[in-house]
């Protein structure tokens, strides 16, 4: 059917090499080694001093009678002594696992931090490419998800690990020493039994998922049955869809009970062969207490460990699995790292290019996208625009405008051909010192959410309140500002949906005249604007254009005129080039024709 039916895997399965490539995030703890190690030297001594517990409960019952207590060298006379020291071993417990949970809280939000940053910072540098390609939607899970997992790994996985590996080790070592047979017999039982009960407790989660995900098959036939509800009676088809229906939800009942079987099964289980195994443990201890070879205290202590060994080898699979995600997860996020970025500055001040005028040549520049290599979207591409000229590029949907400006910016760079600048190549220009001396009007005016006042200085962070405003009025943008009661500080809603079409696009060119570009770039807005609004649209571009060298991918007949030359684009070719009056002449030229069309549709 058309469900979309996610089975996600119940264990985490690691790519190879996982584990090495994770292990590159301890680049990140190498400044709080000396904290860590702390952290981890207090979970080993409280971890270790946590086993005397049971040691000492045992001790306490065998003080009833009154006879002195001999423990670890030490001798203990009477039951309040050793209540006393269970005392503060607890309190030495309560401290130790304070100052365990904030060194290693304390460590890994730093870690979280810089691995944030740097994973933040990575990502913006990366070229446009790896944002056009389809890994992008799951960028903020990085982020967010993958970070959560290696936090949780680090605060609390890591550790708990170290000390179920403690509790067992320490706890089988002092399981023998009560009784070397009994520990046989409780070995030979316990794990066997509580490793089954993991495997049932993985099917029974797997059938739960199966049920779920056929629950979620039945509901597609409701929704598809209520969207299509006009076709279905108009069809008297209700009869067929409530067969579809029913054998659906039959399926789904067989489906839970086969996960029905499991759970009970499991429950029984864990009653008979858990309690069991326990009971078989304490009925061959009560043996041995009957032949006087054993304490009733010691007993107690030989249970006490039995559980602790017990409920560490449950929590340990949990754990691993749960130390993998993390594996997993710290991998997926350090592969961003290895993505290539491009060669921009992120600390300095950006800085402007000296005595740059703002003359641009393609030399036979062919191109195509990475992510379609056999389809050449630019084919042998030259021009040239002296400074301060207006060239306007015009030609049908998907001819290649904008990736002829896309290449100006360096969002990609040309298989084949030179770009150049001023007379050098724009892939020797320091890329942000590049881009600076450049300002771009999209098609599309996306603001970020805040001010208008924040988001006209996005051309120029540093840029006082007053050239704001001298920039909002050169945009033709001041009037309908300053007649929003917030004025500079209203804000604009998420990209922008508070503002009109119009006056988003004004905002842009007072960014962009805010910026003072060597080299403008417009991408014009198809979308017909109110001719008022137009008008004022078209003013602020002209002022705008004044002085810089501009590059128009053009769909008005005004902008197109007063351009110093238009190329006509076609396929990735240029098919004529000239200016207005030139191109006119051209009989059955493809710009003659476009242009009657305009004129037509104006
Ligand atoms: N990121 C991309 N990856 C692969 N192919 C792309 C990408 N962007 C555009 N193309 C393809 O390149 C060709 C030229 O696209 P381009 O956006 O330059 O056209 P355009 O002339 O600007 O068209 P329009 O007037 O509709 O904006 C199209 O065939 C398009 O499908
Ligand atoms: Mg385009």
């Amino acid at each position: 059917m058309f469900s979309p039916r996610n089975k996600k895997k119940e264990t985490v399965k690691l790519k190879k090499g996982a584990w090495k490539k994770a292990m590159r995030i301890f680049k990140y703890f190498k400044p709080y080694k000396l904290k860590f190690g702390i952290g981890m030297l207090i979970l080993v001594v409280g971890s270790t001093l946590s086993m005397l517990f049971p040691a000492l409960v045992g001790k306490l019952i065998d003080a009833v009678n009154g006879e002195p207590i001999e423990f670890l060298g030490y001798t203990f006379y009477g039951i309040n002594s050793i209540a006393a020291a269970l005392l503060v071993l607890f309190t030495i417990q309560a401290v130790f696992a304070f100052f365990r949970i904030y060194l290693f809280s304390d460590v890994t939000e730093r870690v979280l931090m810089a691995l944030r940053k740097d994973t933040y910072a990575h990502l913006l540098s990366l070229p446009m490419d790896y944002f056009t390609s389809k890994r992008v939607g799951d960028l903020n899970s990085r982020i967010s998800n993958d970070i959560t997992q290696i936090q949780e790994t680090f605060t609390i996985v890591i550790a708990e690990l170290i000390r179920q590996f403690l509790t067992l080790s320490i706890g089988i070592a002092a399981l023998t020493y009560y009784s070397f047979k009994l520990t046989l017999i409780m070995l030979g039982s316990l794990p066997v039994v509580i490793l089954i009960a993991i495997v049932i407790g993985k099917k029974v989660k797997s059938f739960a998922k199966d049920t779920q995900s056929s629950i979620s098959d039945s509901n597609v036939i409701v929704e598809e049955t209520l969207t299509g509800i006009q076709s279905v009676k108009a069809f008297a088809n209700e009869y067929f869809e409530v067969n579809r229906y029913t054998n659906k939800v039959n399926e789904v009942r067989k489906i839970a009970m086969r996960g029905v079987y499991a759970r009970g099964f499991m429950s029984s289980f864990i009653i008979f062969a858990i309690f069991g195994a326990f009971i078989l443990v304490i009925w061959q201890a009560a043996k041995l207490m009957q032949t006087g070879e054993m304490s009733m205290g010691d007993l107690t202590t030989f249970l006490f460990y039995t559980i602790f060994v017990g409920a560490s080898i449950g929590g340990s699979a949990d754990l691993y699995s749960r130390l993998q995600k993390g594996v997993g997860s710290t991998e997926d996020l350090l592969d961003i790292f290895s993505e290539k970025t491009e060669e921009i500055s992120l600390n300095q001040k950006p800085e402007k290019l000296p005595l740059f005028k703002g003359e641009i040549a393609f030399n036979n520049v062919g191109f195509h996208y990475p992510s379609r290599p056999e389809m050449e979207v630019l084919k042998d591409i030259s021009f040239s625009i002296r400074t301060g000229e207006r060239l306007a590029v015009v030609g049908q949907s998907g001819a290649g405008k904008s990736t002829l400006v896309s290449l100006i910016m360096r969002f990609f760079d040309a298989q084949s051909g030179t770009i150049t600048m001023d007379g050098k190549s724009i892939y020797d220009y320091d890329l942000t010192q590049l881009r600076n001396e450049m300002a771009i009007v999209p098609q599309e005016v996306i603001l970020f959410g805040g001010s208008i006042q924040e988001n006209i200085a996005y051309g120029k962070p540093d840029a006082s309140l007053d050239e704001i405003k001298t920039a909002a009025q050169k945009a033709n943008a001041l009037d309908f500002i300053e007649s929003f009661p917030d004025g500079f500080h209203t804000l604009v809603g998420e990209r922008g949906i508070q503002l009109s079409g119009g006056q988003r696009q004004r905002i842009a060119i007072a960014r962009a005249v805010l910026k003072d570009p060597k080299i403008l770039i417009l991408d014009e807005a198809t979308s017909s604007l109110d001719s008022e609004s137009e008008k004022l649209v078209q003013d602020a571009l002209d002022q705008l254009m004044q002085g810089r060298t501009s590059i128009v991918i053009a769909h008005r007949l005004s902008t197109i005129r007063k351009a110093n030359q238009i190329l006509v684009m076609k396929d990735g070719n240029i098919v004529e080039r000239g200016t207005h009056q030139e191109l006119l002449a051209i009989e059955k030229g493809a710009y003659k024709n476009l242009n009657e069309l305009q004129v037509q549709i104006g």
